[in-house]
Order: C-alpha cells, then sequence, then structure tokens
C-alpha cells in the first residue's frame, strides 16, 4: 500500500510535521508546527482529524511541547498544556487518552524526554498493529465482488495505515481481493469526498461517491452488501459516536436488511460511559454550513444553522463493534465488558 507520511517529528525533534488535511485532495502541504497555539489549531480546524490520527497526533505534540519547558516547574507546564489541547475537540476520546498517557509518562519519569518520546512512539506503533488487525477482521466478513458503504473518512490518513473503516477495504485490495466501496461526501466538511474518496481511488479500489441522500437509492439497488463505520467514542452498551450523517446510514441499513458495523481499536470504547447519552458532541461553527467550501455563500447571510459534528447510533443498529481483539456482537453491555477481562 501507498503510504502518506502524515503525522511526524522532524529531524531534529524540535516540531511536530502533518499533512494538512484541509488542503487534501487538491494539494499535499506539510505543517511545521512547534507552539502550543499551532498544536491546538491544527486539531480545532481538521489540519489532523480522525480520531486514532488525533491521538497519535497529541502524544507527539506532548513531547515536542516537553522539549521547550525548562527543569523548574516542568510538571505544571506539562498538565497545563495537556488540558489545554484536551479543550480543543470534545468528541473523541482518543485526544484526553493519549494526553492522559502522556502525562502519566511525564509524573512517573519525573519528567525525563526519552520516557516521553518511547510513550508517543509507542501510542503510534500499537495503533499500526490495531488498524492492521481491525482490516483483518473485518476482511474476513466481506468476499470478492461486495460492495462496502462507508461514511466519513477512516482511512490511513485517519489513523495510522490502512484505517479502521476502510482498512479492510484497502486490505483486500492488497490480497487481489477486488471489492466496491461507496463513499459518503459527508457534508459539511467533505471528509468523505476529500479524503476516503481519493486514498481509495490512488490504492486502485473501484470506488464511487455518493452525495449524503443517496444512499438510500444505492442500497435499495442491492449495491451496499455491507455498512462499515470509523467511531470516535463508543459507550459501554454499544452506543457509537461518528461523524454526523453516520446514524442516517444506520438507521437505513436496517431497513434494507444491510449489516452495519462500526470498527475502531479499543481505545475508543470509553469505560466510563455507560451509554451514548453521556458522550458530548461537538458544536461547529455555522459558516461550515453557510459558505466553507464555496465561491459564494450558498445560504443567505445569518441564517441560523445547526452544525453537531458528529451523532450517536443505537446499539440496536449494529451488527457487530469490530475492534484489534475481535468483532463484538451485542449484547455489547457483555461483549464490550469482555474485552477488558
Ligand atoms: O471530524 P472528523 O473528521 O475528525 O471526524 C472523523 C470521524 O468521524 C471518523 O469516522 C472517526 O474519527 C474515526 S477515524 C478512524
Amino acid at each position: 500500500m501507498q503510504t502518506v507520511d502524515h503525522v511526524r517529528l522532524s529531524e531534529d525533534e524540535e516540531e511536530l510535521v502533518i499533512l494538512d488535511q484541509t488542503q487534501l485532495p487538491n494539494r499535499q502541504v506539510y505543517l511545521r508546527l512547534r507552539t502550543r497555539e499551532e498544536l491546538y489549531r491544527a486539531i480545532k480546524e481538521l489540519q489532523i482529524r480522525g480520531a486514532p490520527a488525533i491521538g497519535i497526533f497529541a502524544g507527539f505534540a506532548m513531547y515536542v511541547l516537553a522539549r521547550q519547558y525548562p527543569r523548574e516547574g516542568f510538571l505544571a507546564r506539562f498538565r497545563e498544556d495537556a488540558d489545554y489541547l484536551n479543550s480543543s475537540r470534545p468528541t473523541a476520546v482518543n485526544l484526553s487518552w493519549a494526553l492522559r498517557r502522556m502525562t502519566h509518562a511525564a509524573e512517573e519519569s519525573g519528567g525525563d524526554l526519552a520516557a516521553l518520546r518511547s510513550e508517543c512512539q509507542a501510542i503510534l506503533e500499537e495503533d499500526i498493529a490495531m488498524c492492521t488487525a481491525i482490516s483483518e477482521h473485518g476482511l474476513s466478513l466481506l468476499k470478492e465482488g461486495d460492495g462496502v458503504l462507508t461514511h466519513c473518512n477512516a482511512g490511513p490518513i485517519a489513523t495510522s495505515r490502512y484505517g479502521t473503516a476502510i482498512g479492510p477495504i484497502l486490505l483486500a485490495q492488497e490480497k487481489g481481493i477486488r471489492l466496491r466501496a461507496y463513499c459518503d461526501e459527508t457534508r459539511p466538511l467533505l471528509q468523505g469526498a476529500r479524503l476516503t474518496s481519493w486514498e481509495l481511488s490512488r490504492a486502485g479500489v473501484d470506488t464511487t461517491l455518493l452525495c449524503d441522500n443517496m444512499a438510500a437509492t444505492v442500497m435499495s439497488q442491492g449495491k451496499i452488501q455491507f455498512c462499515f463505520v470509523g467511531c470516535d467514542r463508543v459507550a459501554m452498551n454499544g452506543d457509537a459516536a461518528n461523524k454526523i450523517g453516520t446514524y442516517g446510514v444506520a438507521i437505513l441499513a436496517k431497513h434494507f436488511n444491510i449489516p452495519f458495523y462500526v470498527l475502531g481499536p479499543t481505545s475508543i470504547i470509553d469505560r466510563s460511559c455507560p451509554t451514548g447519552k453521556g458522550i458530548p458532541v461537538e458544536l461547529r461553527d455555522e459558516e461550515e454550513i453557510r459558505s466553507k467550501w464555496y465561491r459564494e455563500p450558498m445560504a443567505p447571510k445569518g441564517v441560523k444553522c445547526f452544525n453537531p459534528a458528529f451523532d450517536v447510533t443505537d446499539h440496536s443498529l449494529i451488527a457487530g463493534i469490530i475492534t484489534e481483539k475481535g468483532i463484538c456482537r451485542p449484547p455489547y453491555t457483555e461483549s464490550l465488558k469482555a474485552l477488558f477481562e
């Protein structure tokens, strides 16, 4: 698979170098980030995005920042910057998870830079292994010729390698198994159009881009055998938060009797969250709906908009949750709990 180096340290380790995802697919622009404000903005403005990639980014970001702290007051600065980065986006649980891991490593080692370096590297390497395992478990469900619909982007640039939801499709392609991928464009920020259809088509996968309101039509035509989506946080009863519009896809899939799977690493399961009601949903700038991406505004100036970035799919609509440890089936209160025993 052709990989894109989308999060890495600069050679002198003074900066974090990321592929600016807001510029894709037209331009591959790399940003060099060093200050806490630049790092915060990169998450907030979706230059880096996708729950696992945000976690990997946060690990390296804390290492880059830690290198700038004087010895005196090191841990206080570390905790303050971790809290600041954590406030950039609320839904993807990997952000707080990775920041907690880095803070723990800082506390345990008394602020040792080598320990912090190895912790952020571990977060990256674990993600690569998790994506590979998730892709294999997902692929075990598929056969030659199947049509798979996905929403938003849960590919290599949202993770480390392969991705979660589109990992099985990319792995199948590598193994010479031909599938058909359908990507929802994913209004308002077009992650499906700009990112997923780019990642899949450059890998040579038979890829069809759809507007979000076309899923029912392709399902009714028998073109979709599976829905595979990523997730930003999963509650212990199996309710799963993912990009806005995912819930609607799950309801349609139920209507057409198409199995709907959620794919994500176990780090995405929030053990402190019994049901989806406890998942905080990010509200974003209304301009993303009114005017972003278009040469002219496409709605009247100042018209009221509602712009939640995520929705929570009810567990009753989910056929399985595919993690690196295998496929969890309902009842999720039991199968998710068993993952941690
Ligand atoms: O707002 P985004 O682009 O960060 O939302 C991303 C998603 O909803 C993804 O599906 C999810 O983070 C999983 S990425 C493997």
